[in-house]
């Protein structure tokens, strides 16, 4: 029997920035299927393209029009045999730069926000009748999560989940208060069911989201770390992550939540941006280099082995030599398990994009350089310690390139072994037999004892 035809169009999303964007990403395909939309591998194959667009730096803005450009040659090479492509951007250049966009980018048909993506199609229906608004960022944020549902494809061994939007933290570098707009924290009862239709799906691991994450407060009525228990005792999941978390929201009992939920992984990602007080302060943080350490050194004491992993910008406006060392010497202090770090951007509207005593680039880049020597001294430290013991890796997928499979250890280092496929989306016991600053090269224990 012939198989029926699959008129469904094709959805491309590429996805920038954060992990937040990633989730958005695989829930605007959740919310186009009902419309008869499939998921698409590339652009080519494509009859919607959407951007999932990030702001946090001036080169992640500057990816989305030299990425318009590329569109524009493949639209107009599809229009000469008759085919059509759409091209939508989401996110948070669609949040900040909206109207912008589409004066500057003609091609671009929909803008929208990253509290919006609910009503893409509504949007492309409207554009379909060629009138009519096509950007939507307007900032309902509850109403977006009522409209996604809980029920969630197959998203392999390892989910996102997002449980917290937004930010009132306001530090002043950040465009994120900005695009995502006021903090808001999920019901927990919608979360659950959300991580209930996962686990149903085969995931072992879910990764709760936030911009602010640990500043998760259910309506009022359960803690983050309460939250985690709850998902714990669902049964089924294997592990629990969360990130991004705030300093100030790392309550008491969350700090004890690394000693006392075996599922939640020994691993936190607590972003410092710098260790000078001066610097925090002008940052906005609200926190200070001491308080800092305080916290690190009590989830320490529940969890010895916990992996810290950070985010720091160096050439903050007003950045001194000593400011930059008393951030290298914080590093030494806590020692990295990994880290992100970036040369600071002047982001529109944001008070540090005012600041007088801007930093020149190549003082930056000197900075940049020397900050991530160290960093990457503190993670082939931390890889090599594990250099022949065993551990839990859990398979997420297989290397396109050498056929390997990856996976990642609990204090998520990146695992690379040789093995069947089936092993993919399993636990699977290894011994470590080699490390660099990036990853661990691993043997499977059942077959070191069958050698
Ligand atoms: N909500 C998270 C992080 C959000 S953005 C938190 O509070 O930690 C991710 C990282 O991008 C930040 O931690 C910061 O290190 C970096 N970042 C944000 N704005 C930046 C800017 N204007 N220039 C350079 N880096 C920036
Ligand atoms: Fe940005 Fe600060 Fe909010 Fe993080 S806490 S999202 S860095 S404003
Ligand atoms: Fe970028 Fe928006 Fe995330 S600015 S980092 S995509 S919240």
């Amino acid at each position: 029997m012939a198989k029926p035809q699959d008129n469904r169009k094709g959805v491309y999303i590429q996805s920038y920035g954060c992990q937040m964007n990633v989730y958005d990403s695989q829930r605007m395909i959740d919310v186009l299927a009902p419309h008869g939309y499939k998921s698409v591998e590339n652009a080519e194959d494509a009859d919607l393209v959407v951007l999932n667009t990030c702001h946090i730096r001036e080169k992640a803005t500057e990816k989305v029009y030299s990425e318009i450009g590329r569109l524009k040659i493949l639209k107009d090479a599809k229009k000469k045999t008759g085919g059509n492509l759409k091209v939508a951007v989401a996110g948070c250049v669609a949040q900040a730069e909206g109207a912008e966009i589409m004066n500057r980018a003609p091609i671009v048909e929909i803008v929208v926000g990253p509290q919006a993506y609910h009503h893409l199609p509504e949007l492309l229906a409207r554009e379909a009748r060629t009138n009519g608004e096509k950007l939507d960022t307007s900032f309902d944020v509850i109403s977006k999560f009522d409209a996604l549902g809980t029920s969630r494809e197959n998203t392999g061994a390892t989910a996102f989940l997002s449980v917290q939007e937004g930010c009132d933290k306001f530090c002043s570098f950040c465009v994120v208060p900005y695009t995502r707009g006021p903090e808001y924290s999920r019901p927990s009862g919608k979360i659950l069911d959300e991580a209930k239709s996962l686990i149903d799906k085969g995931t072992k691991e879910i990764v709760l989201l936030g911009q602010n994450v640990n500043a998760y407060h259910g309506g009022g009525d359960m803690s983050f770390a309460q939250l985690i228990a709850a998902i714990a005792d669902l049964g089924g999941v294997e592990r629990i992550r969360y990130t991004t978390s705030h300093p100030c929201d790392m309550g008491a009992d969350l700090i004890a939540a690394h000693g006392q939920i075996e599922k939640l992984m020994p691993f936190l990602h607590l972003p410092v941006q710098s260790g000078s007080n001066n610097i925090l302060k002008a940052m906005n943080r609200k926190h200070t280099r001491e308080s800092y350490v305080d916290i690190i050194e009590s989830v320490r004491k529940y969890r010895p082995d916990i992996a810290i992993a950070s985010d720091f910008i160096v050439g903050f406006p007003g950045e001194t030599d000593d400011d930059f060392s008393d951030t290298l010497s914080l590093i030494e202090g806590i020692g990295y398990a990994s880290a992100y770090s970036f040369k600071y951007s002047k982001r529109p509207g944001t008070p540090a994009g005012a600041m007088m005593y801007q930093i020149a680039e190549e003082v930056k880049n000197e900075r940049l350089q020397e900050l991530q020597a160290l960093l990457t001294k503190q993670q082939t430290i931390f890889n090599v310690q594990k250099i022949g013991t065993n551990l839990p890796v859990l398979i997420t997928q297989k290397s396109r390139k050498n056929g390997r499979l990856f996976g990642k250890s609990p204090w998520l280092q990146s695992v690379n072994l040789h093995g069947e496929d089936a092993l993919i989306g399993q636990i699977v016991d290894v011994k470590i037999v080699g490390a660099t600053a990036q990853s661990l090269a691993a043997e499977r224990v059942s077959v070191l004892e069958n050698a």
